[in-house]
Protein backbone atom coordinates (compact mmCIF):
# COMPACT_ATOMS: atom_id res chain seq x y z
CA UNK A 1 0.00 0.00 0.00
CA UNK A 2 3.17 2.42 0.78
CA UNK A 3 2.52 3.34 -3.34
CA UNK A 4 -0.14 5.32 -2.78
CA UNK A 5 1.38 7.69 -0.09
CA UNK A 6 1.20 10.97 -1.11
CA UNK A 7 -1.87 10.53 -3.76
CA UNK A 8 -4.93 12.71 -3.18
CA UNK A 9 -8.09 11.73 -1.82
CA UNK A 10 -11.54 13.95 -1.95
CA UNK A 11 -14.42 13.85 0.62
CA UNK A 12 -17.32 14.97 -0.91
CA UNK A 13 -19.67 16.47 2.09
CA UNK A 14 -17.99 18.14 5.08
CA UNK A 15 -20.19 17.43 8.38
CA UNK A 16 -19.20 15.48 11.29
CA UNK A 17 -18.23 12.04 9.03
CA UNK A 18 -16.72 13.90 5.86
CA UNK A 19 -14.29 15.82 8.89
CA UNK A 20 -13.64 12.32 10.51
CA UNK A 21 -12.45 10.69 7.19
CA UNK A 22 -10.42 13.57 6.14
CA UNK A 23 -8.19 13.30 9.28
CA UNK A 24 -8.45 9.51 9.23
CA UNK A 25 -6.73 9.28 5.94
CA UNK A 26 -4.75 12.46 6.85
CA UNK A 27 -3.20 10.64 9.37
CA UNK A 28 -2.19 8.06 6.83
CA UNK A 29 -0.14 10.42 4.81
CA UNK A 30 -2.90 10.76 2.17
CA UNK A 31 -3.34 14.36 0.71
CA UNK A 32 -7.40 15.37 1.31
CA UNK A 33 -9.45 17.35 -0.41
CA UNK A 34 -12.81 18.39 1.21
CA UNK A 35 -15.62 19.46 -1.10
CA UNK A 36 -18.86 20.94 0.28
CA UNK A 37 -22.04 22.26 -1.70
CA UNK A 38 -22.82 24.99 0.78
CA UNK A 39 -20.68 28.25 0.73
CA UNK A 40 -18.27 28.35 3.56
CA UNK A 41 -19.02 25.21 4.65
CA UNK A 42 -15.54 23.33 3.38
CA UNK A 43 -13.46 26.03 4.87
CA UNK A 44 -15.32 25.90 8.28
CA UNK A 45 -14.75 22.48 8.57
CA UNK A 46 -10.88 22.75 8.08
CA UNK A 47 -10.96 25.99 10.26
CA UNK A 48 -10.70 23.91 13.42
CA UNK A 49 -8.14 21.29 13.11
CA UNK A 50 -6.03 23.57 10.35
CA UNK A 51 -2.96 23.93 12.55
CA UNK A 52 -1.62 20.34 12.29
CA UNK A 53 -3.23 20.09 9.14
CA UNK A 54 -0.97 21.09 6.19
CA UNK A 55 -2.24 18.40 3.48
CA UNK A 56 -5.68 18.98 3.90
CA UNK A 57 -7.23 21.66 1.30
CA UNK A 58 -11.01 23.09 1.13
CA UNK A 59 -12.32 23.86 -1.74
CA UNK A 60 -15.94 25.06 -3.21
CA UNK A 61 -15.49 23.59 -6.98
CA UNK A 62 -16.07 20.10 -7.40
CA UNK A 63 -13.80 20.17 -10.69
CA UNK A 64 -10.58 21.68 -8.84
CA UNK A 65 -11.39 19.28 -5.73
CA UNK A 66 -11.51 16.23 -7.61
CA UNK A 67 -8.42 17.03 -9.28
CA UNK A 68 -5.76 14.02 -8.82
CA UNK A 69 -7.37 12.10 -6.46
CA UNK A 70 -7.48 8.47 -7.01
CA UNK A 71 -10.23 7.75 -4.11
CA UNK A 72 -13.38 9.49 -3.29
CA UNK A 73 -15.05 9.41 -0.43
CA UNK A 74 -18.66 10.59 -0.11
CA UNK A 75 -20.10 12.08 3.01
CA UNK A 76 -22.90 14.21 2.11
CA UNK A 77 -26.54 13.86 3.78
CA UNK A 78 -28.68 10.95 4.08
CA UNK A 79 -30.55 11.04 1.14
CA UNK A 80 -30.89 9.03 -1.73
CA UNK A 81 -31.18 11.69 -3.98
CA UNK A 82 -28.23 13.79 -2.53
CA UNK A 83 -26.17 11.22 -2.94
CA UNK A 84 -27.10 9.71 -5.97
CA UNK A 85 -26.50 13.93 -7.70
CA UNK A 86 -23.49 13.81 -6.02
CA UNK A 87 -21.91 10.51 -7.21
CA UNK A 88 -23.29 11.73 -10.96
CA UNK A 89 -21.55 15.42 -11.00
CA UNK A 90 -18.27 13.28 -9.25
CA UNK A 91 -18.14 10.39 -12.11
CA UNK A 92 -18.69 13.06 -14.72
CA UNK A 93 -15.38 15.35 -13.71
CA UNK A 94 -12.86 11.89 -12.84
CA UNK A 95 -10.93 9.47 -15.33
CA UNK A 96 -11.52 5.66 -15.20
CA UNK A 97 -9.48 4.38 -12.15
CA UNK A 98 -11.18 6.68 -9.65
CA UNK A 99 -12.89 4.33 -6.91
CA UNK A 100 -15.94 5.90 -6.04
CA UNK A 101 -16.94 5.32 -2.14
CA UNK A 102 -19.89 5.96 0.20
CA UNK A 103 -19.99 6.45 3.83
CA UNK A 104 -23.93 5.93 3.46
CA UNK A 105 -24.98 3.61 7.03
CA UNK A 106 -28.65 2.59 5.72
CA UNK A 107 -28.72 2.80 1.80
CA UNK A 108 -27.87 -0.02 -0.39
CA UNK A 109 -25.21 0.21 -3.27
CA UNK A 110 -27.46 -0.45 -5.64
CA UNK A 111 -29.61 1.90 -5.02
CA UNK A 112 -26.90 4.57 -3.94
CA UNK A 113 -24.60 4.18 -7.57
CA UNK A 114 -27.81 3.25 -9.46
CA UNK A 115 -27.36 6.44 -11.88
CA UNK A 116 -23.49 5.77 -12.11
CA UNK A 117 -22.18 4.57 -15.73
CA UNK A 118 -19.31 2.38 -14.62
CA UNK A 119 -20.36 0.76 -11.48
CA UNK A 120 -17.70 -1.48 -11.21
CA UNK A 121 -15.34 1.29 -9.88
CA UNK A 122 -18.17 1.71 -6.82
CA UNK A 123 -18.29 0.51 -3.19
CA UNK A 124 -19.80 1.57 0.21
CA UNK A 125 -16.93 2.48 2.80
CA UNK A 126 -19.45 2.30 6.29
CA UNK A 127 -17.20 4.17 9.45
CA UNK A 128 -18.82 3.73 13.04
CA UNK A 129 -18.76 7.03 15.19
CA UNK A 130 -16.89 8.09 15.93
CA UNK A 131 -14.11 6.41 13.36
CA UNK A 132 -11.15 7.65 15.81
CA UNK A 133 -11.54 5.59 18.32
CA UNK A 134 -14.21 2.89 16.72
CA UNK A 135 -12.30 1.28 14.21
CA UNK A 136 -14.38 -0.83 11.60
CA UNK A 137 -15.28 0.20 8.33
CA UNK A 138 -17.67 -2.21 6.72
CA UNK A 139 -16.83 -2.43 2.94
CA UNK A 140 -20.06 -3.03 0.49
CA UNK A 141 -19.72 -3.91 -2.65
CA UNK A 142 -22.15 -2.78 -5.82
CA UNK A 143 -23.50 -6.57 -7.39
CA UNK A 144 -20.93 -4.77 -10.16
CA UNK A 145 -17.92 -4.07 -7.97
CA UNK A 146 -15.18 -5.40 -8.95
CA UNK A 147 -12.46 -7.58 -6.50
CA UNK A 148 -9.98 -5.12 -6.84
CA UNK A 149 -12.01 -1.96 -5.67
CA UNK A 150 -12.35 -4.01 -2.99
CA UNK A 151 -9.09 -4.86 -2.02
CA UNK A 152 -7.28 -1.38 -3.21
CA UNK A 153 -10.13 0.19 -0.34
CA UNK A 154 -9.02 -2.83 2.24
CA UNK A 155 -5.90 -1.52 1.49
CA UNK A 156 -6.15 1.88 2.32
CA UNK A 157 -8.97 1.34 5.44
CA UNK A 158 -5.93 -0.87 6.80
CA UNK A 159 -3.30 1.48 6.06
CA UNK A 160 -4.86 4.74 7.55
CA UNK A 161 -5.02 2.45 10.66
CA UNK A 162 -8.77 1.28 10.39
CA UNK A 163 -10.49 -1.99 10.66
CA UNK A 164 -12.22 -3.08 7.24
CA UNK A 165 -14.30 -6.01 7.27
CA UNK A 166 -15.48 -7.12 3.34
CA UNK A 167 -19.09 -8.27 2.54
CA UNK A 168 -19.59 -10.42 -0.15
CA UNK A 169 -22.82 -8.90 -1.10
CA UNK A 170 -25.29 -6.43 -0.49
CA UNK A 171 -28.04 -6.42 2.29
CA UNK A 172 -29.85 -4.25 4.00
CA UNK A 173 -28.44 -2.99 7.43
CA UNK A 174 -25.35 -4.52 6.34
CA UNK A 175 -23.77 -6.51 9.03
CA UNK A 176 -23.16 -3.89 12.20
CA UNK A 177 -27.01 -2.83 11.88
CA UNK A 178 -28.30 -6.06 11.59
CA UNK A 179 -26.72 -7.29 14.33
CA UNK A 180 -27.00 -3.81 16.62
CA UNK A 181 -30.73 -3.69 15.80
CA UNK A 182 -31.26 -7.21 16.71
CA UNK A 183 -29.66 -6.60 20.34
CA UNK A 184 -31.59 -3.01 19.97
CA UNK A 185 -35.00 -4.92 19.58
CA UNK A 186 -34.98 -7.46 22.23
CA UNK A 187 -33.69 -5.03 24.62
CA UNK A 188 -36.66 -2.68 23.67
CA UNK A 189 -38.85 -5.65 24.36
CA UNK A 190 -37.71 -6.19 27.44
CA UNK A 191 -38.13 -3.58 28.62
CA UNK A 192 -41.60 -3.39 26.94
CA UNK A 193 -42.71 -6.78 28.40
CA UNK A 194 -41.76 -5.34 31.89
CA UNK A 195 -39.17 -8.21 32.58
CA UNK A 196 -36.42 -5.42 33.21
CA UNK A 197 -35.73 -1.62 33.65
CA UNK A 198 -34.06 0.72 31.20
CA UNK A 199 -31.19 0.67 33.46
CA UNK A 200 -30.38 -2.72 34.14
CA UNK A 201 -30.51 -4.00 30.27
CA UNK A 202 -28.06 -1.53 29.44
CA UNK A 203 -26.52 -3.00 32.47
CA UNK A 204 -26.57 -6.72 30.94
CA UNK A 205 -24.75 -5.24 27.94
CA UNK A 206 -22.01 -2.46 29.52
CA UNK A 207 -21.11 -4.86 32.72
CA UNK A 208 -21.80 -8.15 30.75
CA UNK A 209 -21.84 -8.95 26.74
CA UNK A 210 -19.85 -5.90 26.19
CA UNK A 211 -17.03 -6.61 28.11
CA UNK A 212 -15.72 -9.68 25.58
CA UNK A 213 -17.31 -8.24 22.60
CA UNK A 214 -15.06 -5.55 23.01
CA UNK A 215 -11.95 -8.46 22.34
CA UNK A 216 -14.11 -11.39 21.17
CA UNK A 217 -16.96 -11.67 18.45
CA UNK A 218 -19.69 -14.13 19.28
CA UNK A 219 -18.40 -17.40 17.31
CA UNK A 220 -15.04 -17.19 18.89
CA UNK A 221 -17.09 -16.78 22.09
CA UNK A 222 -19.26 -19.77 20.85
CA UNK A 223 -15.49 -21.53 20.43
CA UNK A 224 -14.30 -20.50 23.84
CA UNK A 225 -17.49 -21.57 26.12
CA UNK A 226 -17.26 -24.82 25.48
CA UNK A 227 -14.32 -27.69 26.75
CA UNK A 228 -14.22 -28.81 22.82
CA UNK A 229 -15.07 -25.80 20.94
CA UNK A 230 -17.73 -25.05 18.59
CA UNK A 231 -18.99 -28.34 18.14
CA UNK A 232 -19.32 -29.14 21.37
CA UNK A 233 -21.05 -25.42 22.25
CA UNK A 234 -23.59 -26.37 19.47
CA UNK A 235 -24.23 -29.91 20.62
CA UNK A 236 -24.24 -28.71 24.09
CA UNK A 237 -25.98 -25.54 23.77
CA UNK A 238 -28.47 -25.15 20.51
CA UNK A 239 -31.63 -26.31 21.66
CA UNK A 240 -31.37 -24.24 24.34
CA UNK A 241 -30.91 -21.26 22.14
CA UNK A 242 -33.28 -22.67 19.66
CA UNK A 243 -36.05 -22.92 22.71
CA UNK A 244 -35.26 -18.99 23.49
CA UNK A 245 -35.09 -17.85 20.01
CA UNK A 246 -38.78 -19.22 19.37
CA UNK A 247 -40.07 -16.81 22.21
CA UNK A 248 -38.46 -13.39 20.42
CA UNK A 249 -41.75 -11.33 19.80
CA UNK A 250 -42.69 -9.70 16.39
CA UNK A 251 -40.71 -6.77 15.69
CA UNK A 252 -41.19 -3.91 18.29
CA UNK A 253 -43.34 -0.54 17.02
CA UNK A 254 -40.99 2.00 19.15
CA UNK A 255 -44.38 4.06 19.83
CA UNK A 256 -47.24 4.16 21.93
CA UNK A 257 -47.04 3.74 25.33
CA UNK A 258 -43.92 1.46 25.67
CA UNK A 259 -41.86 4.17 23.96
CA UNK A 260 -42.72 6.80 26.57
CA UNK A 261 -42.17 4.80 29.27
CA UNK A 262 -38.80 3.89 27.90
CA UNK A 263 -38.38 7.39 27.14
CA UNK A 264 -38.72 8.58 30.84
CA UNK A 265 -36.82 5.65 32.45
CA UNK A 266 -34.04 6.79 30.26
CA UNK A 267 -34.20 10.67 30.62
CA UNK A 268 -34.45 9.88 34.66
CA UNK A 269 -30.79 8.53 34.16
CA UNK A 270 -29.82 10.92 31.30
CA UNK A 271 -32.06 14.11 31.01
CA UNK A 272 -32.37 14.70 26.69
CA UNK A 273 -31.28 18.44 26.78
CA UNK A 274 -27.96 19.13 24.63
CA UNK A 275 -25.90 19.83 28.62
CA UNK A 276 -26.16 16.54 29.55
CA UNK A 277 -26.29 14.60 26.20
CA UNK A 278 -22.77 16.26 24.81
CA UNK A 279 -21.46 15.72 28.74
CA UNK A 280 -22.41 11.81 28.46
CA UNK A 281 -20.79 11.66 24.70
CA UNK A 282 -17.62 13.51 25.70
CA UNK A 283 -17.66 10.64 28.81
CA UNK A 284 -17.88 8.25 25.62
CA UNK A 285 -15.26 9.33 23.38
CA UNK A 286 -13.10 9.06 26.62
CA UNK A 287 -13.89 5.68 27.50
CA UNK A 288 -13.81 4.87 23.77
CA UNK A 289 -9.91 6.09 23.82
CA UNK A 290 -8.60 4.29 26.47
CA UNK A 291 -10.59 1.28 25.36
CA UNK A 292 -8.44 1.57 21.71
CA UNK A 293 -5.65 2.52 23.21
CA UNK A 294 -5.86 -1.36 25.55
CA UNK A 295 -6.37 -2.92 22.29
CA UNK A 296 -3.66 -1.89 21.19
N1 LIG B 1 -23.02 10.64 11.95
C1 LIG B 1 -22.78 9.34 12.08
O1 LIG B 1 -22.74 8.80 13.19
C2 LIG B 1 -22.52 8.49 10.86
C3 LIG B 1 -21.89 7.23 11.00
C4 LIG B 1 -21.61 6.47 9.82
C5 LIG B 1 -21.97 6.96 8.57
N2 LIG B 1 -22.62 8.19 8.47
C6 LIG B 1 -23.00 8.65 7.12
O2 LIG B 1 -22.12 9.70 6.68
C7 LIG B 1 -22.85 10.60 5.81
C8 LIG B 1 -22.69 12.05 6.29
O3 LIG B 1 -23.21 12.16 7.61
P1 LIG B 1 -22.85 13.40 8.58
O4 LIG B 1 -23.25 12.98 9.96
O5 LIG B 1 -21.45 13.88 8.34
O6 LIG B 1 -23.89 14.51 8.03
P2 LIG B 1 -23.81 16.14 8.21
O7 LIG B 1 -25.20 16.61 8.02
O8 LIG B 1 -23.05 16.49 9.46
O9 LIG B 1 -22.90 16.63 6.96
C9 LIG B 1 -23.34 16.62 5.61
C10 LIG B 1 -22.55 17.70 4.85
O10 LIG B 1 -22.72 17.45 3.43
C11 LIG B 1 -22.86 18.72 2.75
N3 LIG B 1 -23.56 18.43 1.50
C12 LIG B 1 -24.88 18.10 1.30
N4 LIG B 1 -25.10 17.85 -0.01
C13 LIG B 1 -23.93 18.00 -0.67
C14 LIG B 1 -23.50 17.86 -2.03
N5 LIG B 1 -24.36 17.51 -3.00
N6 LIG B 1 -22.20 18.07 -2.33
C15 LIG B 1 -21.33 18.41 -1.35
N7 LIG B 1 -21.65 18.58 -0.04
C16 LIG B 1 -22.94 18.36 0.31
C17 LIG B 1 -23.63 19.59 3.75
O11 LIG B 1 -23.45 20.97 3.49
C18 LIG B 1 -23.00 19.15 5.11
O12 LIG B 1 -21.86 19.96 5.42
C19 LIG B 1 -24.29 10.09 5.82
O13 LIG B 1 -24.48 9.25 4.70
C20 LIG B 1 -24.39 9.27 7.10
O14 LIG B 1 -25.36 8.25 7.07
C21 LIG B 1 -22.87 8.97 9.58
C1 LIG C 1 -14.59 1.21 -14.96
O1 LIG C 1 -13.89 1.30 -13.72
C2 LIG C 1 -12.85 0.35 -13.57
C3 LIG C 1 -12.30 0.49 -12.15
O2 LIG C 1 -11.80 1.79 -11.90
C4 LIG C 1 -11.79 0.59 -14.65
O3 LIG C 1 -10.77 -0.38 -14.52
C5 LIG C 1 -12.42 0.51 -16.03
O4 LIG C 1 -11.47 0.86 -16.99
C6 LIG C 1 -13.61 1.45 -16.12
N1 LIG C 1 -14.32 1.25 -17.39
C7 LIG C 1 -14.64 2.25 -18.22
C8 LIG C 1 -15.38 1.87 -19.46
O5 LIG C 1 -14.35 3.43 -17.96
Amino acid sequence: MSSLKGKIITVVGSGLIGRSWAMVFLSGGYEVKIYDNKAGQASAAIAEIKSQLSLLSSHEDLQQALEGAFFVQECVFEDLEAKQTAFQDVENLVTENVILSSSTSCLMPSNVFSRIQNQTRCIISHPVNPPYYVRLVELVPHPKTLDTVMDVTYSLMTDVGQAPVRLRKEIDGFALNRVQYAIIAESWRLVQDGVISVKDIDLVMSEGLGMRYAFIGPIETMHLNAPEGIEDYVQRYSEGIKRVLNTFGPVPEFSGEAAARITKEICELIPGDQEHLTARRERRDQLLMGLAKLKK
